[in-house]
């Protein structure tokens, strides 16, 4: 057996763990943190207490509020002007997972120590070394052990907040992480470990978080950095193969991945009874099939690349993605918005 392992060098997680953003960067030799983030994160809790923490240990801070959802790689070049402009010496990435795959690539492109925070609870991209950005209209991942956070900062409080939709479809995007790299052939003895109670923990808190129960959103970070943390070392499978197509036309990547995940439950004969009870979690997301989506533009968009399908457990032909594209449509038809 081999495998190599790529981790953030250390993870601060709890209620509080903010607090310990200034003294990291400390320790990492910082002395002006660029921020990366999106515009509408300004003025909400969690920047506010990045940048209290930031302050008391007498950190310089700069501002790029310029990342896009689903960025493509001019997203990139901008964020790496500001920090160099800003005279940065750490990026710190506040957000979701466009945030922080920006944040990693641009922190990489300058050679620069990088913090992550999270403030939804699914994307797992503050401890991954994969990014997702948007090439000729199409998203495509890239893997570079040079994008590794040096630190990862989980604080359940930050992702507290969240909406319901967004809880349901960060929360489904966490479980597939789980799933897939636990099913990936490219798995290994630790990863399943950390896949196996990611899982377990996503889908029993997955119902309460969205509803809101205290504790439910929690453990669902929990489980979210468990599967990041597993993901990036194995990769995933059917799953996000099928959501690259659905997310190319419009659709973000949590909803996108939640409506192909019951589909593959079945498909690759895994907890049949939980994917049946997926589909309701699954329609509070928001997301559902458009009449005008090409199933065969769709199958040929998903076979056209490999590197997702290649790890799955079952192999998969152009006619069985078909065939789940149809039972997408089926299960999750067109809604009233
Ligand atoms: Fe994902």
């Amino acid at each position: 057996m081999r495998f190599d392992l790529c981790l953030p060098g250390r993870v601060l997680f709890g209620t509080g763990a903010i607090a310990g953003l200034g003294p990291e960067a400390t320790r990492l030799g910082a002395s002006t943190a660029v921020i990366v983030t999106s515009r509408g994160m300004p003025g909400r809790p969690a920047f506010a207490a990045a940048m209290e923490s930031l302050a008391r240990d007498g950190l310089q801070t700069g501002l790029f509020t310029g990342v896009e959802p689903d960025p493509c790689l001019d997203n990139i070049a901008a964020c790496v002007e500001a920090i160099t402009e800003r005279g940065g010496d750490l990026v710190v990435g506040i957000g979701g997972g466009s945030v922080m795959d920006v944040a990693k690539e641009a922190a990489a492109d300058t050679g620069l120590p990088r913090i992550m925070v999270p403030t939804t609870a699914g994307s797992g991209s503050e401890v991954t070394h994969e990014a997702v950005f948007k090439v000729d209209g199409r998203k495509r991942a890239f893997v570079d052990a040079g994008l590794t956070p040096d630190v990862a900062i989980v604080d359940p409080d930050l992702s507290s907040t969240m909406p319901a939709r967004l809880a349901a479809s960060s929360g489904i995007d966490a479980l597939a992480h789980a799933v897939e790299c636990y099913q990936s052939k490219r798995s290994n003895p630790l990863v399943r470990a950390l896949a196996y109670g990611a899982y377990e923990l996503l889908r029993d808190n997955l119902v309460a978080a969205v509803e809101d129960r205290p504790g439910a959103r929690a453990s669902m970070a929990l489980g979210s950095l468990m599967a990041g943390m597993a993901f990036g070392n194995s990769g995933t499978t059917l799953g996000h193969a099928l959501s690259y197509p659905i997310s190319n036309r419009g659709v973000p990547h949590g909803q996108a991945v939640a409506l192909c995940l019951p589909g593959v439950l079945e498909f690759n004969r895994m907890e049949q009874s939980f994917a049946a009870a997926l589909k309701d979690v699954v329609r509070l997301t928001g997301g559902h099939w458009q009449p005008d989506w090409d199933i065969s533009e769709m199958t040929e968009e998903v076979m056209a690349d490999q590197r997702h399908l290649a790890n799955n457990p079952r192999e998969v032909t152009a006619g069985d993605v078909r065939q789940l594209f149809q039972q997408i449509a089926a299960d999750f038809p067109p809604g009233p918005e």
